[in-house]
């Protein structure tokens, strides 16, 4: 009896799942007949999830691995066009099968949205299109969207020594994701975002057109810069404007632990740091725990502050505006290396004094970790008490950090409403805190670390930016809002959180190039006020 009724559960099942294997199989022979004929002949690479290397090429460039887990939805097909016409048949395409798509330029969204998806989805993997042609007479270049910013500052750099760009310290980043998002890097007090220096772009649209600035016209060239580009089009390359910097920086790297006065010395440093050093100067902060075998060399586990200084200029220079300004920090000629501005980006993605530049080329050069992180714009400084209670914090965290890029000058100087970055005057720093653990200690852990950073982050709320407390896309943060908004009054609480005055001209903007928001996800521009 018992083994009969088995059996024909069995044989049921396994009509169900036949059936369905063949409506899929079916759809997708479909799917990639429709890219086939739509592509000029030139096939793009696609991979279905039987196919050899799926996992592995998804996997390639998930940054967090929280969202590399058995568990994480997982695309229907992975396709990496080699060339644009390409990009333009899966719109297309994927239009016309009812999916939705992802891009993925480097991979390192905070929340894994380039590799994830709610809804049946393509992953469109622009790992092949990431040439970078420089201009140097024209101070600038065309950069394919899945190049890495450290291939970027390699390719400048190789072509002159007193040309940059100013964004992010972490090479692996792509220049897909990180510019539209705004960007900052260490010379963002001299220069401002990124996405500050963007000449020209090219767009796919909904579609599957290819717009340049010409013909998308002002307003979604506006919108792309600093408003996020998932929302808009799928984006090829971006036209960016170079940076004249000097032939010799200056990078120092100091630490201090609260044994060592970092109390006092962060304290002092956030009067100084925004305000009172030149817009060549930035110090950077870095706040971890250390010693987390108690006792190392006699000292216990505790809170540790690394000042990392990129001064634009000589040593000597740099010594003049420390003493000066910060003698407090007890920074010495010897703690102060000088060097090729593209060196220094080497020694600010973290890599030992010395590392060759070549490593910037290198798509996995940084260990990755699972990871949860929030983000704060503070405007005024916090009183010691204020910092005692987020070191009290991390010290019941097995492996918390701020990374905290500083404001002032350049940045804050143009108007939030230039382009749709608005995050400018008044800004002193951004904080990015981090809360890193191991993946395999499952979702117990996890809830324990998010819980963790949400409530430092609750503590927080009387220290930062208010009404509103202000976020920054680039660091994605799916608390913000109702998780999966998708009308206005949702979308609303995140979209003025990261754009400020900015989320209505980016809804404007949405409404009249995607109305049938056909490029939507997770915390992605809605196209009207619905309700
Ligand atoms: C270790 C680390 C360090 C970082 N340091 C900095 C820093 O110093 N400064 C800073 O500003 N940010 C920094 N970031 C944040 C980073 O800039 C953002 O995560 C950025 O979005 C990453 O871009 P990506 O192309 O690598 O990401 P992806 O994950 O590929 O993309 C991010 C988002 O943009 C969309 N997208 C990507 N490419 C395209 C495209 N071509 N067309 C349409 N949509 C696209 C994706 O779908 C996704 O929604 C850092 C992140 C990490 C993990
Ligand atoms: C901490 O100490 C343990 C036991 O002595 C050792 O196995 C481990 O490698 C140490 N970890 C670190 C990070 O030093
Ligand atoms: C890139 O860096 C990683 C980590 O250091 C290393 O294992 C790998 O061999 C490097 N790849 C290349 C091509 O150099």
């Amino acid at each position: 009896m018992e083994s009969s009724r088995f059996a024909i559960l069995w044989l049921f099942s396994f009509l169900v799942l036949t059936a369905q294997w063949r409506a899929s199989s079916a759809s997708s022979d479909d799917f990639l007949h429709c890219l086939g004929t739509n592509s000029n002949g030139l096939h793009p690479q696609a991979y279905i999830p039987k196919s050899p290397s799926y996992l592995s090429i998804l996997q390639s460039s998930i940054n967090n691995l929280r969202f590399a887990s058995p568990e994480t939805p997982k695309p229907q097909f992975i396709i990496t066009p080699d060339h644009e016409s390409q990009v333009q048949a899966v719109v297309v395409c994927s239009k016309k099968h009812g999916l939705n798509i992802k891009v993925r330029s480097g991979g390192h969204d905070f929340e894994g949205l380039s590799s994830t998806s709610n809804v049946p989805f393509v992953l469109v993997d622009l790992i092949n299109l990431r040439a970078i042609d420089v201009d140097i007479k024209h101070n600038s270049a065309w950069v394919q969207a899945g190049a890495t910013l450290g291939e970027v500052y390699y390719r400048v750099a190789e072509k002159s020594r007193v040309h940059g760009y100013p964004a992010g310290g972490c090479p692996t980043v792509g220049v897909g994701g990180h510019i539209s998002g705004g960007g900052f890097g260490p010379m963002v007090r001299k220069y401002g975002m990124a996405a500050d220096h963007v000449l020209d772009a090219r767009l796919v649209n909904a579609k599957g057109e290819i717009l340049t600035r010409e013909t998308m016209g002002e307003d979604l060239f506006w919108a792309i810069r600093g408003g996020g580009v998932s929302s808009f089009g799928v984006l090829l390359a971006w036209k960016i404007k170079l940076v004249p910097v000097p032939p010799t920086v200056t990078v120092s790297i100091v630490t201090k632990t609260l044994e060592q006065g970092a109390t006092e010395l962060v304290h002092k440093w956030q009067s100084v740091a925004s305000y009172g050093v030149p817009k060549e100067a930035f110090i950077g902060l870095h706040v971890g725990v250390v010693n987390n075998n108690a006792t190392i060399g006699g000292v216990e586990r505790t809170v540790q502050a690394t000042f990392q200084v990129l001064f634009l200029g000589p040593a000597a220079k740099l010594m003049n505006v420390m003493d000066k300004s910060f003698p407090e920090l007890g920074m010495e000629r010897k703690d102060c290396k000088e060097m090729s501005w593209v060196e220094s980006t080497v020694r600010f993605a973290g890599f030992p004094s010395g590392t060759p530049v070549d490593i910037l080329l290198n798509r996995s050069s940084l260990p990755k970790t699972t990871f949860k992180a929030k983000s704060d714009f503070v405007t005024e400084p916090i009183p010691k008490g204020g910092l005692r209670g987020i070191w009290k914090r991390f010290l019941k965290e097995e492996r918390p950090e701020m990374v905290i890029g500083v404001w002032g000058g350049k940045v804050n100087e143009i108007a939030e409403d230039k382009i749709a970055f608005p995050h400018r005057a008044g800004n002193m720093y951004l904080i990015d805190y981090v809360t890193n653990w191991d993946g395999k200690e499952g979702p117990e852990a996890s809830k324990k670390h998010i819980g963790w950073i949400r409530e430092l982050y609750d503590y927080m709320t009387p220290y930062v930016s208010k009404s509103p407390r202000t976020a920054f896309l680039n660091y994605k943060d799916l608390d913000l809002g109702r998780i999966g908004a998708s009308t206005y009054s949702d979308a609303k609480i995140w979209g003025e959180m990261y754009f400020k005055g900015n989320f209505k001209k980016l809804v404007n903007v949405k409404s009249k190039v995607d109305p049938g928001n056909f490029f939507s996800g997770e915390q992605n521009i809605p196209p009207a006020i619905t309700n």
